[in-house]
């Protein structure tokens, strides 16, 4: 098969705020045309020959990725797709990608190259590549020279244009690449048609301005925008409606939420925490994630006051040492970050802490590990992810001379993961015969007759003696065995 290349690079011109709200009921309506003429389409095929195309998708990166997923899958269902069993049956195979670490970037190239040879026995098979790789123009391509069986590559920024995309693959042999180059507006009005959900993600905001110097993203999501908080509770409203209990509220950077807002619209973060939590129905609110530089007293009030906010606060702190977190960009210092901690534990009793760590960011010595160590002994996580740090084509870190050598990284590594580990065991044998509210989410995978969910803390629970109609509703579970990474328990009747 001959494949033909279209480059479509679209460069959006910048209009005006009022013009955005326009254009994006106009933008939407378009794509429903697209979705009804591929539906007509799968439904005539359906009629004709019982048979239903299928998608397979697989989402690469963060909640925000994972989310942006959710809308595709929503688009293709309303198409008329079911989804397939596995990927290699699919007759539409999604990756929706992350460029944050390399590995994640390797496990894209590796499953596209194990995706030709089965195109080559299902030529009819289309291959869609999306997501945050693809706004790097050397990825993209990487992808046109390496692996010309792909049919689509879109951006973060042009997702709602996904219908149309489509449609311009059938029928030709084409790689159509459309990577919108500069922020994308907010468009609002997507059809969510999400099915019943307990927990859902809700964005709150796209983007980020803080350029920590690891960091890939604020150059494939783009600048920072809020989405207005009308917008945003009415979506709530509506999920709550079709029976959703739990929301997390997303964004790079919670905490600076309602900056682009114009000034008749404009809230806190804090304050629209407070708006959330008024929406009846509503039984849980989560959000992340958070920057320490831009925590403010009102969100950690805001947590207090707000019998819907969990206890729990997600708050990444990279590395503990002052000098580093400088070389990185930070904006706070260890002493800084210390006192937000000691502040929102004095504030809400019982708070559950997570982070994330970063390991071996260049010109990292042992005194600096010792540094993050010591964090994590004042702080006591939960739960933290650790992450190597990977460089990052395009970042200033990825310039900096002074890189630590693979083997160091690897051994800080194990050092920092053999702290993080016990401290967040010793955190769970904690609630060795305490009694937890849990969101029951469905039967455990392991055993039917176990029950698993989450407490307010975020830590997963499973308990015996529940019934799948409890499945969506809130319970009350005595924790009888804490293992390291979850509590095991019973229901309390
Ligand atoms: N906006 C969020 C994090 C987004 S990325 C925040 O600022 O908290 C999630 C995590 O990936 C980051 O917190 C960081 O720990 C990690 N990360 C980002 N860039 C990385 C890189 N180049 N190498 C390794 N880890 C990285
Ligand atoms: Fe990346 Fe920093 Fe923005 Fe988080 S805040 S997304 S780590 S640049
Ligand atoms: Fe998320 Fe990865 Fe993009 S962490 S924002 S999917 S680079």
């Amino acid at each position: 098969m001959k494949y033909k290349k279209i480059v479509l690079l679209v460069r959006r011109s910048k209009v005006s705020k009022r013009k955005q709200i326009d254009l994006s009921i106009d933008k939407i309506e378009e794509q429903e045309k697209y979705i009804e003429a591929i539906h007509r389409m799968n439904e005539g095929l359906f009629n004709r020959t019982g048979y239903r195309k299928s998608y397979f998708c697989t989402t690469f990166g963060c909640q925000m990725n994972e989310h942006d997923s959710e809308m595709l899958i929503n688009m293709l269902e309303a198409m008329g797709y079911v989804q397939a069993l596995s990927e290699d049956q699919a007759d539409l195979v999604i990756y929706n990608t992350c460029a944050v670490r390399e590995n994640a970037e390797l496990k894209v190239y590796g499953n596209l190259g194990h995706l030709k040879s089965i195109k080559k026995k299902r030529p009819d098979m289309k291959i869609v590549v999306c997501g945050c790789m693809m706004q790097q123009p050397h990825v993209v391509e990487e992808i046109k020279k390496k692996y010309r069986h792909v049919d689509l590559i879109f951006g973060t920024h042009n997702l709602y244009k996904f219908p149309e995309l489509l449609e311009s693959t059938f029928n030709r042999d084409k790689i159509i690449v459309d990577v919108w180059d500069v922020d994308g507006e907010v468009v609002e009005g997507l059809k969510s048609n999400r099915k019943f959900e307990i927990k859902a993600f809700v964005n709150i905001m796209y983007g980020c301005n803080n350029f920590c110097t690891y960091c890939i993203v604020p150059y494939t999501r783009g600048r920072e925008r809020s989405r207005k908080p009308g917008d945003i509770i009415d979506e709530i409203r509506s999920l709550v409606k079709d029976g959703t209990k739990e929301v997390t509220l997303l964004g790079q950077n919670v905490n600076s939420y309602g900056k682009t807002l114009e000034d008749d619209q404009k809230i806190s973060f804090a304050q629209l925490l407070r708006e959330v939590n008024k929406i009846d129905g509503l039984e849980r609110i989560r959000f992340m994630t958070s920057h320490p530089k831009d925590i403010s007293d009102d969100v950690i009030y805001a947590m207090r006051d707000c019998d819907k906010v969990c206890e729990f606060l997600h708050l990444p702190f990279q590395a503990g040492s002052t000098s580093l977190l400088k070389k990185m960009n930070r904006h706070y210092t260890k002493e800084d970050y210390l006192k937000i901690i000691e502040k929102a534990k004095r504030e809400i009793p019982n708070l559950a802490f997570s982070t994330d760590i970063m390991i071996g960011f260049p010109g990292e010595t042992d005194q600096d590990v010792d540094d993050t160590i010591d964090i994590c002994e004042q702080v006591r996580y939960d739960s933290a992810f650790t992450f190597i740090y990977s460089k990052r084509r395009g970042t200033p870190a990825a310039k900096m001379l002074d890189q630590v050598p693979d083997d160091v990284k690897h051994q800080r590594f194990e050092r920092v993961l053999e702290v993080v580990n016990r401290i967040s065991g010793e955190k769970n044998a904690n609630y060795l015969g305490k009694t937890l509210e849990v969101l029951v989410e469905g039967a455990s995978k392991k055993n039917e007759a176990v029950l698993t969910g989450k407490s307010r803390h975020n830590k997963t629970v499973n308990f015996t003696s529940g019934d799948k109609s409890m499945i969506g509703k809130l319970v009350q579970v005595k924790i009888t065995d804490p293992k390291s990474f979850s509590l095991n328990g019973e229901l309390v009747k």
